[in-house]
């Protein structure tokens, strides 16, 4: 979307609550026929037949001739819907720029109570990778929509930060709604663009992180400089929809690839040579899995 905050703030009550409509039309209906968006929404068929075209042109639903017309939402809407959950919460009371556009996500930053990152998972969109591997946390396994592949790894990340913000150096998770996670802001630079001033230490640093998550129970499984952000107050290791459990069956092998990431950025840009043995033995870790 061109422009978030526009949007949003262009975004009638009676359109939000027709996308709504749409969206819980969507769980029995591929494209949803305007008579069960009115039902639901409670509008009139008039009012939303002329809603519904209003929202067509702003691209905020798709629509699709059948022997009825049908209409669905896509990812902007869905972000629209999350936003204004968010707001609803109290979590959210301003939208800035953009600052970041991952792998698997578009990241804004956003203000509550505090400085906050909002993630915009994309993972549906972009690569069937994850999805594979989320299916694993379905207990329907037969299908998943490329749309629920995203709120499935937004669920996912947030139960992990959850279980490791207290222990371990993360930004703190506020809220979530679908796939858009709200979390402390981090101010500061990742890894791979800065210069550290004593890098042994911060490498020491860094693995004693990776440390306390296998304490927990967890591996990143995506761990790179890209996903370490580095603010004055020491390293805080970022991006979890991908993490796993110890007992997942690849685990020694996503530690091990975790590590190896690390130290091949280390011994490149710093000269530092440590073998995974080592930085395995220094954290204390291998027997555990
Ligand atoms: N909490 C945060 N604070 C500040 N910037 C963030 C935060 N989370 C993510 N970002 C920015 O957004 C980018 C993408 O986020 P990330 O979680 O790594 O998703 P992806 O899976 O798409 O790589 C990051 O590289 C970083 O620049
Ligand atoms: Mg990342």
């Amino acid at each position: 979307m061109e422009n978030l905050s526009a949007a949003f703030l262009s975004l009638s009550r009676e359109e939000r609550s027709l996308l709504s409509a749409i969206e819980s039309g969507m769980k029995t209906h591929q494209w949803v026929p305007s008579f069960v968006i009115s039902e639901i929404s409670g509008l009139p068929a008039r009012k939303v037949d002329f809603l519904l075209g209003e929202l067509f042109e702003k691209k905020l639903v798709e629509r699709e001739s059948l022997h009825y017309l049908g209409y669905r939402i896509d990812f902007d809407a869905y972000d629209l819907l999350a936003l204004s959950d968010l707001v609803k919460k109290g979590a959210l009371n301003a939208i800035g720029e953009r600052i970041g556009v991952g792998k698997e996500s578009v990241v804004y930053e956003a203000f509550g109570e505090m400085p906050l990152a909002l993630k915009f998972h994309r993972q549906g969109r972009t690569s069937f990778k994850h999805v594979r591997r989320l299916r694993d946390h379905l207990s329907d396994k037969s299908k998943v929509p490329w749309l629920y592949a995203a709120s499935l790894a937004a669920r996912h990340e947030h139960q992990i930060m959850e279980k490791l913000c207290q222990k371990v150096s993360i930004p703190k998770p506020v809220a979530l709604s679908r796939h858009v996670l709200a979390m402390e802001f981090v101010s500061g630079p990742s890894l791979n663009r800065i210069s550290l001033s004593d890098p042994g230490d911060g490498l020491d640093l860094i693995l004693e992180e990776v440390a306390a998550a296998l304490r927990l129970g967890i591996i990143h499984a995506d761990l790179s400089e890209f996903n370490i952000m580095v603010p004055e107050s020491g390293p805080k290791i970022i991006d979890w929809p991908q993490a796993v459990e110890i007992n997942h069956p690849h685990a020694q092998e996503l530690l091990q690839r975790d590590l190896a990431n690390v130290l091949s950025f280390f011994k490149r840009k710093y000269g530092i040579e440590m073998p995974v043995e080592n930085a395995l033995q220094r954290m204390g870790g291998s027997e555990r899995i």
